[in-house]
């Protein structure tokens, strides 16, 4: 504990003196003039997202005179949430930072309110990320990528067996295991059905809504407060999940974020990926071994009447830090990243979902990207986390969920006493739903 704590405080130092040391130069208050160096913390999230930040980041710089650092931060959302508040507690100079659907409500107090700034021109983004963005009648992020959960499937592989591609997940979990018994009787050992996203982190909480949601259990809190986890339906979909492993899904999908199912799936020894769309521009590459071969599904539905897709609302947009020197630069490079024009690109170059709605009707997008109106309907029938009802509580439900269910996923509890002990601890945290 204390050493934990020491580390703590030595990285605050780290990053203050680290920015600190950038910054020596340019005195507050000479902040505004063109010519000052704005920070951004952004990228890693999706294969191409850094790069694709830079090359905007560049094409602004030329046209304001004006320069970028980016800061280099972690792959995982709930890592670069504890980062992120490690730089708010220190008011570190940090002018712009990416932020997961769930930060507003966490780091409201540290962002900028940029309503006075958009002037309107938000109302030409998706309805439900501003929702998200918006707090208290302030626009604190603007939208910058959306995202949503889909399942990705080997076309190829499916026509092999003579296979459709799932609708449900009771057909999906008898394909994985269809083909990846004869995959390894061909001679491919380590061929598996299914990977997902099983590591105790907010990529958990995403894949474990879905199946919730699809299984018409609820989203954990309803929107009312209430803790709603503990029901049947919710054991019976975790019931589902906790079968998987060892069977269609390798135990090794229990210590795996995103990337590292991908890269099984991309290395040819999975049917079925559970991922974001991003990962369509990876399998499409050129280069790529699964160019041609990949197709796309919803989340499949979980049965009888209340199943239905579910993919889980992701997604990134971009806000001003109340302690950055450069405030009015940061907010033009904040409007410029997700100018019309950049978003377009990120689509095109990285399948970065825009969230500005006029690019899913853009001609020379969907003619180039037939996928785009898959993402698009995937999004409109999508499932939040329970982000908006929990507040600046989120954070914790959301670790409380996903490790319990990771506990669950490992075989240390049943499903059953999974949702009770989750329950109670929700019940706990919030006065039995009444303060969040
Ligand atoms: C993706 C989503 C984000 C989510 C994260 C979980 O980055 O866009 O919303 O929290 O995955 O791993």
């Amino acid at each position: 504990m204390k050493t934990m704590f020491a580390r703590k405080r030595l990285r605050v130092v780290w990053v203050a003196a680290l920015l600190g040391a950038g910054w020596a130069l340019a005195a507050p208050g000479t902040a505004q003039a063109a010519g000052v160096t704005v920070s951004i913390a952004c990228g890693s999230e999706g294969a191409t997202n850094y790069e694709l930040c830079v090359k905007a980041s560049k094409q602004w710089e030329q046209k304001t005179g004006n320069h970028v650092r980016f800061i280099t931060t972690p792959f995982s959302s709930s890592g670069r949430l504890a980062l992120y508040e490690q730089w708010m507690a220190a008011h570190a100079n940090i002018d712009v930072l990416m932020t997961d659907v769930f930060y507003p409500g966490i780091l409201k107090k540290d962002l900028v309110n940029l309503t006075p700034y958009f002037k309107g021109e938000e109302s030409k983004f998706f309805p439900a990320y501003l929702k998200i963005d918006t707090i208290d009648g302030k626009l604190l992020a603007v939208p910058w990528f959306a995202a949503v959960g889909v399942m990705y499937y080997r076309k190829d592989l499916l026509q092999k067996y003579g296979l459709k591609p799932p609708k449900t997940w009771a057909e999906l979990t008898a394909d994985a295991k269809l083909v990846q018994a004869k995959e390894r009787a061909a001679g491919h050992p380590n061929f598996w059905g299914y990977v997902w996203q099983g590591k105790a982190y907010e990529g958990l909480t995403c894949d474990a809504v879905e199946w919730l949601a699809s299984y018409g259990a609820g989203a954990i809190v309803a929107p009312d407060g209430k803790v709603t986890i503990d029901n049947p339906r919710a054991v019976a979909a975790l019931t589902m999940a906790r079968n998987w492993i060892g069977t269609i899904s390798p135990r090794g999908v229990l210590s795996s974020e995103e990337p590292q199912t991908l890269q099984v799936f991309y290395a040819g020894n999975a049917l079925f990926l559970r991922n974001w769309p991003y990962v369509w521009s990876v399998v499409q590459k050129p280069a790529s071994p699964l160019k041609g071969k990949v197709g796309i599904i919803p989340i499949p539905k979980g049965p009888g009447a209340d199943g239905r897709h579910a993919g889980a609302i992701g997604g990134w947009s971009l806000a001003v830090s109340k302690y950055g020197q450069h405030r009015k630069a940061a907010i033009s490079l904040v409007k410029y990243l997700t100018s019309y024009e950049v978003e377009r690109m990120r689509f095109l170059d990285g399948a970065l979902m825009p969230t500005r709605l006029a690019l899913y009707k853009d001609p020379k997008v969907l003619a180039k990207e037939p996928v785009m109106k898959i993402f698009y309907r995937a999004i409109l029938s999508a499932s939040p986390r329970p982000s908006a009802q929990t507040g600046a509580k989120y954070n914790r439900v959301s670790s409380i969920f996903y490790t319990d269910v990771h506990q669950m996923l490992l075989g240390e509890m049943t499903p059953q006493a999974t949702v009770r002990t989750i329950a109670a601890r929700l019940n706990a945290l919030s006065d039995h739903g009444k303060h969040w």
